[in-house]
């Protein structure tokens, strides 16, 4: 590592730990798993482990709604399980970034028992309460992101609490100093274990003002991370990643410009909305246009300039698979895997892997609602029915972005169900886990798995990797993506046939040295390539 902070120069990689690895049998991913599998992350080389929620949680959103900061699910393990996790992936150089989910608790969190009991109650002020406008109508119009009215009705206090997700979701009053503290203080107790940074659930919310229908990007969104960062992290050799939605790039150079001492960086999520209705929800699907991605990736690339960082994702647990979304999970399987992670990794920003995408897993197609686990999905197949759509559209959808099709188990061999568990996994595992596994990967040396584990390594011994210029090739066909890597006078090109059908592209200088590709007889010299389906390279050029 040559220069920069250590989290500039390393490849993340997301645990969804109820998918995992199971240790025990009862068919639910866990801390013991995870140890055991630090191994292969280290082979893979990866640098810090960002884990989806291990704390108490009663599952409505699978840990995204936690009753005890403090303490790990008893299905995950325990905290001394949860301290050796920590303490054997620094053995291995890696760093676990805890999820950060302080925009609303559970509603079984011992804060919110006591906050809807009255309202004099000490912790009534924890959560943000309103009356009702007029004869027992809700307070205004918000609307919770999982479907229907952000506000649910308190009896024992007669007012209304605001939730942003399910009601058993309900929000903190970051306005209250005393929250405010209380977050900091539970902050520091991870740190002081020794951890790596934290990812920030919804962080773009907690500067909220409902009465102005005001949820993204409030007004104190700011002053209160600046806060943060002075009673916690700041100064200390951590990263921090925001969850930000609502992100544009002056925004995210706001949270990322390290004079202003809030973040390390944020995912934003421009490129993911590529595939949705401009004015519907993310269920309302539309092809992707690749000049489109082109656009707003290399505006990304560029815009932050030196006051930010960029975050480089494709998949987390929220989003379906890269390479049934975009890629082709039949003919061109592992081509079109290979090619994504070509064309991300060798941009600039942190990378961040999410479990399963190194191997190449797809989404997991469902025939009923009876398939699924996922509260949004369910939320909304309620709701559109209701709404009038047929079941077949809800469907379609679901298949096309619903969030169990990546979070079904991962796998790891070809032994009853993929070898994570022995027992009965609490999501189906994938069929296709016979040929896409890790241990077929790790059999192969022109695997996906491979084709990650160069990528990282070029990005750990090339600096023009993390800090060259990138300048996007104009001209190209519709669907080739360009761009060239410059540093100190070395100059990487790097394309991608972001299709399934040839292109051609007209290679405008003269190649040095190939660096990696995903056709094994790649012969990329001079003049006009004809690209095959999705094929993808990084060459050195004069
Ligand atoms: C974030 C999480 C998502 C969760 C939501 C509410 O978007 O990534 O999984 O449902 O926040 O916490
Ligand atoms: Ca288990």
């Amino acid at each position: 590592m040559s220069q920069g902070k250590w989290w500039q120069n390393v490849v993340m990689y997301q645990i969804y730990p109820r998918s995992f690895q199971d240790s025990n049998g009862d068919g639910i991913g866990d801390i013991p798993g995870i140890i055991s599998r630090l191994d292969y992350l280290q082979k893979l080389g990866i640098g810090g482990i960002w884990l989806s929620p291990v704390y108490q949680s009663p599952n409505d959103d699978n840990g995204y709604d936690i009753s005890d900061y403090e303490a790990i699910m008893p299905e995950f393990g325990t905290m001394a399980d949860m301290d050796e996790l920590i303490a054997e992936a620094k053995k291995r150089n890696i760093r676990i970034i805890m999820d950060l989910v302080v925009n609303h608790t559970s509603d079984e969190h011992k804060w919110f028992a006591a906050a809807r009991q009255s309202r004099d109650n000490p912790y009534h002020d924890y959560y943000v309460w309103r009356d009702g406008k007029g004869d027992g109508d809700i307070p205004n119009d918000l609307q919770s992101t999982f479907g229907g009215s952000a506000w649910t009705y308190e009896p024992a206090v007669g007012q209304y609490y605001l939730h942003l997700f399910s009601k058993k979701q309900p929000d903190l009053n970051w306005q209250n100093d005393k929250v405010r503290h209380e977050i900091y203080d539970m902050m520091n107790f991870w740190i002081n274990k020794g951890i790596g940074g934290f990812r920030m659930d919804v962080i773009d919310l907690i500067g909220k003002e409902p009465d102005k229908m005001i949820t993204g990007n409030g007004p104190q969104l700011h002053t209160y991370l600046q806060e943060m960062n002075q009673a916690t992290f700041g100064g200390k050799d951590l990263m921090t990643v925001g969850e930000t939605w609502g992100a544009t790039p002056a925004i995210a150079k706001q949270y990322s410009d390290p004079a202003r001492h809030e973040l390390s960086m944020v995912f934003q999520f421009e490129h993911v909305g590529l595939d949705q209705q401009p004015d519907g929800e993310k269920w309302d699907l539309k092809p992707l246009s690749v000049p489109a991605l082109k656009q707003v990736l290399s505006k990304w690339q560029t815009a932050l300039g030196d006051q930010g960082w960029n975050s480089l994702f494709w998949n987390n647990h929220d989003l379906p698979r890269i390479v049934s979304r975009w890629g082709d999970d039949g003919q061109y399987h592992d081509q079109s895997a290979k090619m994504f992670a070509i064309l991300l990794h060798m941009m600039k920003g942190t990378p961040y892997i999410y479990q399963g995408e190194e191997i190449g897993m797809t989404n997991y197609p469902i025939t009923s609602v009876d398939e699924i686990n996922d509260i949004e999905s369910i939320q909304m197949y309620h709701a559109r029915l209701k709404a009038g759509y047929t079941k077949e559209e809800i469907l379609r959808s679901i298949n096309a972005k619903g969030r169990d099709n990546a979070r079904t188990p991962m796998q790891w061999d070809t032994t009853a169900n993929a070898g994570f568990t022995t027992g009965t996994p609490w999501l189906h595992v994938n069929p296709n886990y016979v040929r896409y596994n890790v241990q077929a990967n790790l059999a192969n040396p022109h695997s996906i798995f491979a084709t990650y584990q160069r990528l990282i390594q070029l990005r750990q011994n090339n600096d023009l990797v993390v800090w060259g210029d990138y300048a996007l090739v104009p001209d190209t066909a519709d669907n080739v993506f360009a761009y060239y890597r410059t540093y100190q006078g070395e100059r990487w090109l790097i394309v991608a046939n972001v299709a399934a059908e040839d292109n051609v592209f007209e290679l405008p200088d003269a190649v040095d040295e190939h660096i990696i590709g995903n056709y094994d007889d790649q012969d990329v010299k001079t003049g006009q390539i004809e690209l095959r389906p999705f094929e993808a390279f990084v060459v050195k050029v004069r």
